[in-house]
């Protein structure tokens, strides 16, 4: 069944990863040990305790942390890079919506013309096409991290992180953004390892969903919620969706409980 051998052809391959901060005796053990695969074109949601290491995970994805033992390779083919969102939305205040989206492609050194064009274009799909030339400032929280989204797959990453983008979002904007995520990804078959605490974000999204411990984060269980793409947020409602989820919950339920 599937690639016998996932590993050779992922976007992102992590063995034996750990990380910890600090010094004896006073040393954090943040993360791990963890393997992960994603593979081309699939969305995979981490979902996990808070401060079991998913934030330290994607930060070590991104290269922007270090791994004290294990590696985690990053394998995009092209000149795309990966590219990150996080929950704070990353934005520039002082930058106009239209250049937050421009960023990427003006370090890619996209031709100017060409690179507001595709801006413009990000913008109109997330129903941000009147404000290309606000300041962040002026904009909701939703409409902040639909500039961030925007930012983010202008550059047509070809893996996307996201650590727990939708988090400060409330409960009916956050299943909007959702519904559109799917749509983009879908469309675009775009890879992407997504973070969530939420077990109903990670079922909506994911064609896997690994449920970690809590710290340091080990993966103790996979699903495949059973929706076929392309999915729409109507699968909230399955009888399926609403039993996965319980069963989830009893996994993290142990897990998130006060020690
Ligand atoms: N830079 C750091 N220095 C010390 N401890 C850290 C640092 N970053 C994270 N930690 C600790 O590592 C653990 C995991 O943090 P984090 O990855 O942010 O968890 P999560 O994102 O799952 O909530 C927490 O106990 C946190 O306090
Ligand atoms: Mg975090």
């Amino acid at each position: 069944m599937g690639d016998p051998h996932p590993e050779i052809h992922a976007k992102l391959h992590a063995t034996d990863l750990t990380r910890t901060f600090g010094r004896p005796p006073r040393v954090v053990d943040a993360l791990g040990p963890l393997d992960l695969t994603v593979a081309p074109g699939e969305f995979v949601c981490l979902v996990g305790p808070s401060g079991c290491g998913k934030s330290t995970l994607l930060r070590i994805a991104a290269g922007l942390l270090r791994p004290s033992t294990g590696t985690l390779e990053i394998r995009t083919v092209s000149a795309r890079p990966a590219a990150m969102i996080f929950q704070d939305y990353g934005i520039y205040d002082w930058k106009t919506v239209r250049a937050n989206v421009r960023f990427g492609l003006d370090i890619q050194r996209v031709p100017r013309r060409e690179a507001n064009a595709r801006a413009d274009e990000w913008l109109a799909r997330m129903g941000l096409a009147d404000f290309a030339h606000a300041y962040p400032a002026t904009l909701s929280g939703g409409m902040r991290q639909r500039v961030a989204i925007a930012r983010a797959l202008a550059v047509e990453p070809e893996l996307l992180l996201m650590d727990e983008p939708f988090a400060a979002l409330d409960a009916q904007l956050r299943m909007i953004l959702q519904d559109e995520l799917l749509e983009i990804t879908q469309a675009l078959r775009t890879t992407t390892l997504f973070i969530t605490h939420s077990l109903e974000e990670a079922i909506v999204l994911g064609d896997r969903v690994l449920v970690m411990s809590a710290r340091p984060g080990r993966i103790i269980a996979e699903h495949h919620p059973p929706f076929p793409r392309p999915r729409t947020g109507d699968i909230r409602s399955d009888p399926e969706f609403t039993s996965l989820k319980r069963e989830l919950w009893e996994l993290l339920r142990k897990e998130a409980a006060p020690a």
